[in-house]
């Protein structure tokens, strides 16, 4: 899960090539690195730290001239995090350089072979053991420097996206992908050319890309042109598709806020509005869904829903499966990816299979699709990033519009991911009739008032910010929630998890008596989602059972709540909305809470430690 940008051109790379690792670093930061093309050679600075350590290096080295550049910017697998494995890593003779994003699992057999004929090596990486075999296929086929890559990659088992470069071939690049990304931004006049993981690094210099698809290569060739190529035979791709490009520089920047992850929060009334606009007409009580209008034979005769995801993308299908379930009476499955790629599951044809994904890039969950492809699913992706692997490789979907979501800890993406699952919930419940058109007219009303409930609730801040003041050295912190606030109490948990690294955990509030009520004692915060419309009574009870045993209440409950502040040590209201759509509002201060407690403790908001924000290795 590494980042990668590159540039060739007519410019200084440098300034291009740092910056784009800088807007990449969400992808991994535990080392960086760059290698400049000047004065035929090639000049390498790396380091084990940040972009900004990089920057360092490259300064002490005087490391800042050439028109052609690559950096990377590393999320570790193969060899710890230190100067010499970072990227970029040249081969034997010095003459190519590499930077990588993925795996070469077949890498130890291939290395072993390279030293029975004399290669060396400096790092623990796979990586350079790649660039050390394109050396070697491209002395024994005495080929250029294509064919050398292709025929390479012919022998490699895993994943990559690669930029190589040979010092004596200066206005050449090759690039080439395998299940991790990889976008090529087109200059004007094809005068220049960037590469990069995705298109942030480039997006003020150019609208057009190209993103590689999987097993292809592209020889890239200044003031020239970009010609793709199948790895597996060599074969030309006639035309690959350039696309515009939506994203906006200014999406990608902080616009003022301490952190991506609070900018993200607070841009949710817009991301849901989004989400919905040109999809939630309320008044005519229609939902124009093109994704699902033109296969609702095919949701419609289903068997079952089956929803693949991760992480947070793994709880948004957990709120979506009460959804769909209870407003169109569709059984459904919500798997891990990563169990349900490896499990051998029961499939077929009659089934559908939603596959949610932020990044479109997670490697299991991308891996799980083309296993329910491969016994005949229909495939259905709810994706937000445009263009991404999962997005290309579904039958159909839908786009969350949240807009680019660079916080590691996500935030906006879930939201938009819930409205795009209730709008087709709501689709279905109406198109087989299990969802009266009372109902259904209510919700469609209920949800055009969401985003300004979710701006009204955004004032509790400051409030969740005391809060936070009083738990953030807490050890361990547990999250309850009944029906669809289940799966909420699960995301809350995450989030503090991953951002201020206390361990926590999400349960159904009736499960408490079933062991982690254990846990319970005057040390122990427990947030509980106590809603109106959720089984109130029930979960007040819950609430009782926790204030006997001395545990601290955070309580969220719906505005004008009377009876919860007389138990609970806090009490955070959320506008009163359908039970169904509440997860958009209760999730919030979840999201507020696990920020501020992790900023208390000093932890790194947008770059939590051993994370990254998507997953392309599994
Ligand atoms: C959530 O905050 C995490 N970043 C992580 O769990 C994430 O949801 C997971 O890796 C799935 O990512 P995706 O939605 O991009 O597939």
């Amino acid at each position: 899960m590494c980042g990668i940008a590159g540039y060739i051109g007519h410019r200084q790379a440098y300034p291009i090539v740092v910056n784009g690792l800088k807007r990449l670093e969400y992808r991994g930061y535990d080392s960086a690195g760059i290698v400049l093309y000047n004065d035929q050679k090639l000049n390498v600075s790396k380091t084990k730290g940040k972009v900004s350590d990089l920057e360092e290096i490259s300064n002490k080295d005087n490391n800042h001239i050439g028109n052609i550049g690559f950096g990377h910017t590393r999320w570790a697998t193969h060899g710890v995090p230190n100067d010499v494995n970072s990227h970029p890593h040249l081969s034997q003779s010095g003459e190519l350089a590499i930077v990588h994003n993925g795996i070469i699992e077949n890498y130890d057999t291939i290395k072993k072979e390279l030293i029975t004929r004399g290669y060396t090596f400096k790092s623990d990486t796979d990586t350079e053991v790649l660039i050390n075999l394109i050396e070697e296929v491209k002395k024994e086929n005495n080929c250029k420097l294509g064919k050398a890559v292709q025929l390479a990659l012919t022998q490699v088992i895993g994943a990559y996206a690669i930029a190589v470069f040979d010092v004596n071939k200066p206005d050449e690049v090759i690039v080439a992908r395998l299940g991790s990304p990889i976008a090529i931004g087109i200059g004007k006049d094809n005068k220049e050319f960037f590469v990069a993981s995705d298109a942030s690094p480039f997006i003020e210099y150019t609208k057009e890309a190209i993103y590689l698809e999987d097993q292809e290569l592209a020889i890239i060739k200044l003031d020239r042109d970009i010609r793709v190529r199948k790895v597996k035979d060599d074969s030309i791709v006639s035309s690959p598709e350039v696309l515009e490009l939506e994203m906006s520089l200014e999406q990608i920047e902080k616009g003022g806020y301490d952190h991506f992850m609070l900018k993200e929060i607070y841009e949710q009334p817009d991301a849901i509005v989004d989400t919905y606009r040109g999809r939630l007409l309320a008044n005519e009580g229609i939902i124009k869904m093109a994704g699902v209008d033109d296969n609702m034979e095919r949701f419609l005769n289903a068997n079952r829903i089956i929803i693949v995801a991760c992480g947070t993308s793994w709880h948004a299908g957990l709120v979506a499966e009460y959804m769909f379930e209870d407003f169109a009476r569709i059984p459904v499955e919500v798997e891990y990816a990563s169990e349900f790629r490896y499990r051998n599951p029961v499939i077929n044809e009659k089934d559908i299979v939603i596959a949610i994904s932020q990044s479109g890039e997670t490697a299991d969950t991308l891996a799980a699709i083309k296993l329910a492809k491969s016994k005949g699913a229909f495939v259905f992706g709810v994706c937000n990033v445009v263009g991404s692997s999962i997005a290309r490789e579904t039958d159909a979907g839908a786009y969350t519009h949240a807009g680019p979501e660079i916080g590691v800890a996500s935030t906006k993406a879930f939201t938009t991911q819930i409205t795009v699952l209730s709008l087709i919930a709501l689709k279905l419940g109406k198109a087989n009739g299990a969802l009266s058109n009372a109902s259904y007219h209510s919700y469609l009303q209920e949800m055009e008032l969401i985003p300004n409930k979710v701006q009204e609730l955004l004032v509790i801040n400051d409030q969740i910010e005391n809060i936070a003041r009083e738990y953030k050295d807490a050890p361990n912190c547990l999250y309850l929630g009944r029906g669809f606030n289940f799966p909420v109490a699960l995301e809350g948990a995450l989030k503090l998890k991953e951002i201020s690294y206390i361990h926590a955990e999400g349960y159904p509030a009736a499960e408490m008596k079933h062991g982690p009520i254990a846990l319970i004692d005057e040390q122990m915060p427990v947030v509980v989602i106590a809603t109106k419309k959720g089984h109130y009574e029930k979960v007040v009870s819950n609430i009782q059972e926790i204030k006997s045993r001395k545990g601290k209440i955070i309580a969220i409950v719906t505005q004008g709540d009377d009876t919860v502040k007389h138990i609970a040590d806090h009490v955070i209201e959320v506008p009163d909305s359908e039970e169904a759509f509440s997860p958009l509002l209760t999730t919030i201060p979840m999201q507020l809470l696990s920020y501020h407690i992790a900023l208390m403790r000093g932890c790194n908001v947008d770059q939590p430690r051993n994370l990254a924000k998507s997953v392309t290795v599994e």
